[in-house]
């Protein structure tokens, strides 16, 4: 296909999603950028990148809808499985351990760049089945796409996206609704779906674990290390990160330390 960008029009829209999100466009991403540019000009019924640069330059709503354009969504229950069996068998048991001598009840989560939704409801299944008695957790489950939020909130899966989740969590937490099935309130009432990027402070404190799990790949080495300073401050002094597989804070200047469990490695800031 035809290229739709002049050089310099590539390199201007690079740099509003990098300044705007983080989001990293190398060259071998190009395609991908301008298809889904095309697909926004369609959309706003205007034939010029240019002036369709001009409009994201005015309109702030226009340029949520672009940034959410060019995110990549994909996720899935139990995603990397290994994590969630350190959640239940390390984790937890760390932090009731910690926090029953502290008089603390309530553990807090964090699903970072959660796209539609299965990552927190992951984590919520994990905590119903591990999280003793006396207990309570909440988990604040954030992302850039409006989209993708709009449809982890409904909480509505096809039977397609079901795939990985155990049959004893589905008759636990999930309702059978026409084609597909329904998270109970039950475990939606425990998750507050919010929007936000992560470039800028979330105002989160004492989180105890974090998820991040495949959004840094996105990001270049600098803005990977502003989220990962933002995650230092938003964390509890006792606290845990999960990043993607594939992920690694290797070469980054951060203060958490690398930690490793039979499932699952992970990162850890412990002061206390
Ligand atoms: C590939 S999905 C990962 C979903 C889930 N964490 C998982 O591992 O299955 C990446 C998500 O990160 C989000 N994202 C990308 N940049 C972001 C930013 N600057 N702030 C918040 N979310 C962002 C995207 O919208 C997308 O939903």
């Amino acid at each position: 296909m035809e290229t739709l960008l002049t050089d310099q029009l590539f390199t201007d829209f690079r740099n509003l999603v990098y300044d705007q999100s983080g989001i990293h466009f190398t060259e071998a991403n190009r395609p991908i950028l301008e298809s889904r540019l095309r697909e926004r000009l369609r959309l706003v019924k205007l034939d010029k990148p240019q002036d369709y640069l001009e409009l994201l330059r005015k309109s702030p709503q226009e340029l949520k809808d672009f940034l959410d354009s060019v995110t990549t969504n994909l996720t899935r229950f139990y995603r990397n499985q290994g994590q969630f069996d350190a959640l239940a068998e390390v984790v937890i048991p760390d932090l009731v351990d910690r926090n029953r001598k502290k008089g603390k009840t309530k553990i807090s989560l964090w699903s970072a760049g959660c796209s539609t939704g299965e990552e927190p409801y992951t984590m919520a299944m994990v905590m119903e089945k591990n999280l003793p008695p006396g207990f309570e957790y909440k988990i604040t489950a954030s992302d850039l796409s409006l989209k993708s939020l709009m449809f982890a909130s409904q909480g509505f899966y096809t039977e397609m996206k079901m795939e990985g989740v155990p049959p004893q969590d589905i008759e636990r937490f999930f309702d059978k609704v026409g084609d597909g099935y329904q998270v109970r309130d039950t475990l939606k009432s425990k998750i507050a779906f919010d929007y936000h990027n992560l470039k800028f402070d979330s105002g989160l404190r004492d989180v105890d674990v974090v998820f991040c799990r495949n959004v840094l790949i996105y990001f270049d080495a600098p803005a990977q290390k502003n989220v990962i300073d933002r995650f230092w401050n938003s964390m509890s002094n006792h606290s845990y990160l999960f990043i993607g597989h594939s992920e690694s804070l290797f070469g980054l200047d951060t203060r958490f330390k690398f930690m490793k469990t039979e499932s699952a490695v992970m990162y850890t800031k412990f002061l206390d």
